[in-house]
């Protein structure tokens, strides 16, 4: 799955004028964006700006989106959530082989498990897993799809703090490994610039801010550049860092 040239040429992504309204309020408001081939791209908005709603339509899980609209996606996509979704009834590596089959799959499956560090656990039920060994499994499971993009929606929202950086790093080193594209949705400014290479906000249902974050991997927060990169987020999310 390593991205060649042609694949890097073609967006991955490509959306014109997504437009999606709920009982005649409109959320989002002919959207156009592309998102390259390979691309890790995070997005950021205040509670309630359509973040979910533009995900579930790049996901195709959404089939009100209305306007001239226009959604290209690639066929294989992989979409994890802020609760890992994991079926309480079957063992770990089941949920992870979930929807596949053949001997083929459960090799997979299994080295999918251990690409997250949960070797040995694939007999373990989900709830025997830490919240953030669940989302981990849950990471297996979209992996062994071998995803052309991944979405996900404030998948790091409902862990601590140490477990949510442990995660950073896992998730950017799988990104490395694999290169799907991602469309990460966050409302963790910090969050999106150690992750992403390039970080979108939405704002009144359009794309307010479209920004390269072009600094190396692995990042450090102490990296004054990107603390320049936080204020310009910060500042169109209408936050100062006073009131953090
Ligand atoms: N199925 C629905 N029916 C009616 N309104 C909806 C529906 N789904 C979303 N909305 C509304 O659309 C707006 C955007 O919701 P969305 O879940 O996309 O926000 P979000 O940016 O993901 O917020 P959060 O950060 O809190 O998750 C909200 O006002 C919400 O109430
Ligand atoms: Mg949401």
């Amino acid at each position: 799955m390593a991205p060649h040239t042609e694949q890097l040429t073609r967006p991955a992504v490509s959306l014109r004028g997504l437009t999606r309204s709920f009982d005649g309020r409109t959320v989002l408001d002919g959207i156009d964006l592309e998102i390259p081939a390979g691309q890790f791209t995070a997005l950021l908005g205040h509670s309630g700006s359509g973040k979910s709603t533009l995900l579930r339509a790049v996901a195709g899980l959404d089939h009100e989106v209305t306007g001239s609209g226009e959604l290209v996606a690639p066929e294989r996509v992989s979409v994890v959530f802020q609760d890992s979704r994991l079926l309480p009834w079957r063992r770990v590596l089941d949920n992870v082989l979930l929807g596949t089959d053949g001997k083929e799959a459960a090799a997979k499956g299994r080295e999918a498990l251990a690409e997250v560090g949960l070797a040995g656990r694939e007999r373990s039920w989900p709830g025997e897993l830490s919240g953030g060994e669940a989302q981990r499994a849950a990471l297996a499971r979209s992996l062994v799809r071998e995803p052309e993009l991944l979405l996900a929606d404030e998948p790091f929202g409902a862990l601590d703090a140490l477990t949510r950086i442990r995660m950073h790093g896992l998730l950017r080193e799988l990104w490395e490994r694999h290169r799907p594209s991602v469309l990460l949705v966050t409302h963790d400014v910090n969050e999106a610039i150690v992750l992403a290479d390039r970080v979108l906000v939405l704002e009144g249902g359009r794309i307010g801010l479209d920004l390269t974050i072009d600094r190396p991997h692995p990042r450090s927060y102490s990296d004054p550049l990107l603390g320049e990169y936080r204020e310009r987020l910060l500042a169109a999310l209408g936050v100062t860092e006073d009131h953090q």
